[in-house]
């Protein structure tokens, strides 16, 4: 059966995190142009249509084809499949260069993590893929063959916050062959790190996951976009789920975007308004809502 079927007949593709808070921080005018850049299963872009009068839009994009855009029928909803990398072009297409405010909830849907086939889980035995769009780029097992030790060393200090970064990238690369497995790549973590590998499974799937999707260079450009659309006063709100991403979000807000040097005078584009993190009893009910940080900027 096609899995997106699978995913609506299982009836359950991506708990929302914070969704309240998401989206009273973020509509702050009902008739406003929203976009929400990572629709997953669509909980938050239901939670925000539900929150817009009838002259609101919200446009919608996910990269992976098997995100359920097409779930939502609402004349105010314009679903697009695409990488919000290349948001402006997206955008633009469809006549859309500023906006009143942009969700982007960051990682990956519980139906990528939980689809044996996709490759994202140390649960499942599979072929090692991490993609987020299987039609785009090579699967992390065909990428993993073209990276030097060295700098595969580096993506695993800089993107997992890993120690023995080179012993393990040398473990991945003596144990690689063609279609090394989610399986392979536990055994690498195990060889390096012994009794700890447990400690570590999940931030080097992590690290590699981000490096593949070249995740942190489309949200520095996502975010560039957004510090040109957003309107003033209108909002940023991003839910990070990595030190990566966060540092990415704080550099908006705590660098200056011009600085006069002889008077120190400096301009800022975005305010922070606020930064929350889950409740006990949502990280109870929804354990991978644990890591999530939801920062909320406002444009000024
Ligand atoms: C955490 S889920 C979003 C869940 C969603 N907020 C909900 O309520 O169901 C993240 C989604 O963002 C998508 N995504 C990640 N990076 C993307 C990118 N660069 N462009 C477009 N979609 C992306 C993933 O495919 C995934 O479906």
């Amino acid at each position: 059966m096609d899995r997106k079927v699978l995913g609506a007949v299982r009836g359950f593709y991506h708990q929302p995190v914070l969704c309240e808070k998401v989206v009273q921080a973020l509509v702050t005018d009902p008739e406003g142009v929203y976009v929400d850049a990572t629709f997953g299963g669509g909980g938050h872009s239901r939670a925000i249509l539900d929150r817009l009068g009838s002259k609101g839009r919200l446009f919608a994009l996910d990269r992976d084809p098997e995100a359920p855009l097409d779930s939502i029928q609402d004349a105010r909803f314009y679903p697009i499949r695409g990488n919000f990398r290349d948001i402006e072009v997206l955008l633009g297409a469809r006549g859309v260069s500023r906006i009143t405010g942009l969700l982007a909830d960051l990682g990956l849907s519980s139906h990528q993590v939980d689809t044996p086939e996709r490759g994202f889980s140390y649960r499942f035995d599979a072929p090692l893929d991490l993609r987020m769009n299987p039609q785009e780029g090579l699967p992390a097992w065909a990428w993993l063959a073209e990276q030097k030790e060295e700098c595969l060393a580096h993506l695993l200090r800089v993107y997992g916050d890993l120690p023995q970064a080179r012993k393990l990238a040398r473990a991945i690369q003596l144990s690689w062959r063609p279609g090394f497995t989610t399986s392979d790549l536990v055994q690498a973590v195990q060889k390096t790190y012994g009794s700890h590998a447990h400690r570590y499974k999940a931030q080097v799937f992590q690290a590699l996951r981000i490096a593949v999707n070249g995740e942190l260079e489309a949200l520095q450009a996502l975010l560039a976009w957004c510090t040109q659309a957003v309107n003033p006063s209108g909002r940023l709100v991003v839910l990070t789920y990595h030190s990566g991403e966060a540092r990415l979000v704080k550099a908006l807000y705590q660098r200056p975007t011009q600085e006069n040097f002889c008077t120190g005078h400096k301009t800022y584009t975005w305010q922070k308004i606020a930064v929350y993190r889950p409740s006990a009893e949502e990280v109870r009910s929804n354990p991978r809502s644990r890591s999530a940080q939801l920062w909320i900027l406002q444009k000024l």
